[in-house]
């Protein structure tokens, strides 16, 4: 319809033509994402896609920036060195069709995350890993009703992290009930296990990546948690669960990876686990009895990475299978039962 109506005076008009027809950049979308450029402070030396942003070519076109329909629904400015500016910028927050969002490998100078995301009620990914931002998380966040994905880790230690306490973990999850993914790793949660595993099991009904490394969580670990049985990853690492690894990991249908390293974790690894899931896995190449025997005299605790993989998955095994390190209390009876033969 709309083509038949523009066919007649393309001749005339060629260039506005052309904007409408083949749906680029509308005009108020590129002058906002120059707006922001201006406002962002970013070293240009280090920059690799905002500092090529310029109006000789269309804003579509750009590096980092995704349309549809002329429409910017994607802004990938990941690792641009960018430090600030984000406060002085309203343009950011008045791209309304974002879908996307990524800031994350950039350093935000322990600044917060600005509470005007919540204008941006479209957004289904948000990536701000790694960015450097610091204290609270807004409760903007929490309205962000559209998200699936929402990643807000750090994978390395910062004196200042992020913290959830208000709003909390509950609050902010409550109704963002389309959650696939959520990566909270380094953020200060500082919950026990009954209200983390409580605040997550009532809202997130779709996650499956659920990723909490060194988030300050306490022990033990809630059977609530077994709500969520589309999980397929579980990262728990380095916190200070001080806990029994439960019995009832067993019953998450779905797991496919599952990380407790460095959690401070007791008693004995409960073989069900393994029976369940395990018995497809060939072990392979990539387990050294070895480093298990290393680990058994070195007597820290226990110490568990495992990556386990389901029958069904049996196609993609091997390779991406590996054990990183076995806690104490396995005994090497016990490995060759769950793993079949250990190469040596
Ligand atoms: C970020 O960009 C720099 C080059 O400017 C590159 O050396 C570095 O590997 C990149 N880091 C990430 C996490 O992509
Ligand atoms: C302006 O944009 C064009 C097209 O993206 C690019 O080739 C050119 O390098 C840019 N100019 C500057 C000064 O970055
Ligand atoms: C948004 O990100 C997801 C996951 O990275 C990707 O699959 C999708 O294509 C992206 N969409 C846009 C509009 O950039
Ligand atoms: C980071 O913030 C501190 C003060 O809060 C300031 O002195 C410093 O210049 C800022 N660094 C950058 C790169 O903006
Ligand atoms: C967030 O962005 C970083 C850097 O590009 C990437 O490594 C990470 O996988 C992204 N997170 C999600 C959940 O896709
Ligand atoms: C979640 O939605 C309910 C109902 O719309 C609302 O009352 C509540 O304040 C919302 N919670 C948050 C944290 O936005
Ligand atoms: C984490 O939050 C708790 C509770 O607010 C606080 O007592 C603790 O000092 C925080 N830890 C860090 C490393 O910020
Ligand atoms: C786990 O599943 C078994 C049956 O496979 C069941 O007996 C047990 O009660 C379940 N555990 C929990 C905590 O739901």
């Amino acid at each position: 319809m709309s083509s038949f109506f523009w066919m007649p005076i393309c001749p005339l008009f060629l260039s506005f033509c052309t904007i409408v027809v083949s749906g680029q950049c509308f005009g108020n979308q590129q002058s906002l994402l120059l707006q922001l450029k201006n406002n962002l402070i970013f070293d240009s030396a280090l920059s690799a896609k905002l500092v090529h942003w310029n109006q000789s070519a269309d804003c579509c076109s750009w590096e980092g920036v995704t349309c549809e329909e002329g429409r910017v629904i994607g802004l990938d400015l990941t690792n641009e060195s960018i430090s600030g500016g984000l406060e002085y910028s309203s343009s950011l927050f008045s791209l309304q069709h974002l879908q996307n969002l990524s800031l994350g490998y950039n350093n935000f100078n322990k600044s917060q995350i600005p509470s005007e995301l919540d204008k941006l009620m479209n957004l289904r990914f948000l990536n701000l890993s790694n960015a450097g931002f610091a204290g609270q998380i807004p409760i903007a966040i929490s309205h962000l009703r559209s998200l699936v994905s929402l990643d807000l880790s750090t994978s390395y230690f910062v004196k200042t992290p992020l913290k959830l306490e208000n709003p909390n973990l509950n609050t902010l999850v409550q109704n963002l009930s389309e959650l696939i993914e959520l990566l909270l790793d380094g953020v200060n949660i500082s919950a026990q296990g009954n209200e983390w595993c409580r605040a997550l099991s009532s809202s997130l009904l779709n996650l499956r990546v659920l990723s909490l490394s060194n988030s300050y969580l306490s022990g033990p670990i809630d059977s609530t948690l077994l709500k969520l049985q589309s999980l397929s990853i579980i990262r728990l690492d380095n916190n200070n669960l001080f806990t029994p690894i439960p019995e009832f990991f067993a019953n998450f249908t779905k797991l496919m990876s599952l990380r407790l390293s460095f959690c401070g974790l007791i008693g004995t690894f409960p073989r069900k686990i393994f029976q369940d899931h395990l018995l497809a896995i060939s072990w392979g190449k990539n387990f050294h009895r070895r480093q298990a025997h290393r680990n058994k005299d070195g007597g820290i605790g226990c110490i568990l990475e495992i990556l386990f993989v389901l029958l069904k998955f049996q196609t993609m095994l091997l390779d991406h299978v590996y054990l990183v390190s076995i806690p104490l209390v396995l005994d090497q009876d016990f490995l060759v039962n769950a793993f079949g033969s250990v190469d040596d």
